[in-house]
């Protein structure tokens, strides 16, 4: 199967944790996507109601309402009983790198909100070790180059040999990209990191760090669509 039939299947194998009723949360990318798509679907035979999604990014919302996904407004969700999202890298104790479509801090704001975070990839997404997919780094504007010195700095500490700390910027390469919350990212390819727990907790202290994309013990089930389908896998 392609990657693209693994992502569908994995989107789909999702869908059967999903009860009638639920608040769920919605992640962003192109697996999540399908997710929604999948969802939005199964509301419109029938198969599902009452449903209330929590987008992670203008672009799920912009879907999700197109396809028929009723949306809460974020400031008015009590709990998340679900979370689907997908992710860049998966480790084998199902640690993540998120952020490559630049959603990361609303992703980990809601799936650290939720009952449960379903984690839907492709097999291309399974890593032995984090950190071939440069690690994204949400910043505040104001003063980013101080900011992505000590990101270097605080990489380098926690064991990564040589990081290469980028300004993201948008498609024609001239702004910095902006992200849905008016953030820069900082994408920091480091090939290997060495102690993820280390290095989450050496980002996350620097000021200016508004979020990194490393998730950490928030996924408890992986889906991963491969040529037999969809296998899911509990931590
Ligand atoms: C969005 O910021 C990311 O965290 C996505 O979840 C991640 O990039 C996976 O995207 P794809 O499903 O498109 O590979």
């Amino acid at each position: 199967m392609s990657a693209a039939q693994q992502k569908q299947a994995a989107a789909e194998a999702a869908l059967e944790l999903v009860e009638s009723g639920m608040t769920l949360g919605l992640g962003s990318g192109s697996t999540a996507e399908l997710f929604v798509k999948a969802l939005g679907e199964m509301l419109k035979s029938g198969e599902l109601s009452d449903i209330q999604g929590v987008p992670t990014s203008k672009a799920t919302a912009d879907l999700a309402l197109d396809v028929g996904v009723p949306l809460i407004p974020v400031d008015h969700v009590q709990r998340i009983d679900l979370t689907v999202d997908g992710a860049d890298e998966v480790d084998g104790q199902f640690r993540l790198i998120k952020g490559g479509g630049a959603c990361l801090l609303r992703e980990k704001i809601i799936a650290n909100a939720s009952d449960l975070m379903a984690v839907i990839v492709d097999e291309t997404k399974l890593v032995r070790e984090l950190g071939a997919f440069p690690l994204p780094v949400e910043v505040d504007p104001f003063a980013f180059t101080i900011t992505a010195k000590k990101v270097f700095d605080a990489l380098r500490a926690s064991g990564v040999k040589s990081p290469d700390v980028t300004l993201r910027r948008r498609g024609d390469g001239t702004e910095p990209l902006l992200t849905d919350g008016g953030n820069y990212i900082l994408d920091c390819a480091c090939e290997r990191i060495p102690d993820p727990e280390d290095a989450a907790e050496r980002l996350a202290n620097i000021p200016g760090v508004v979020e990194h994309g490393l998730f950490i013990g928030l996924a408890r089930l992986l889906i991963v669509g491969d040529d037999d389908g969809a296998k899911v896998m509990e931590v």
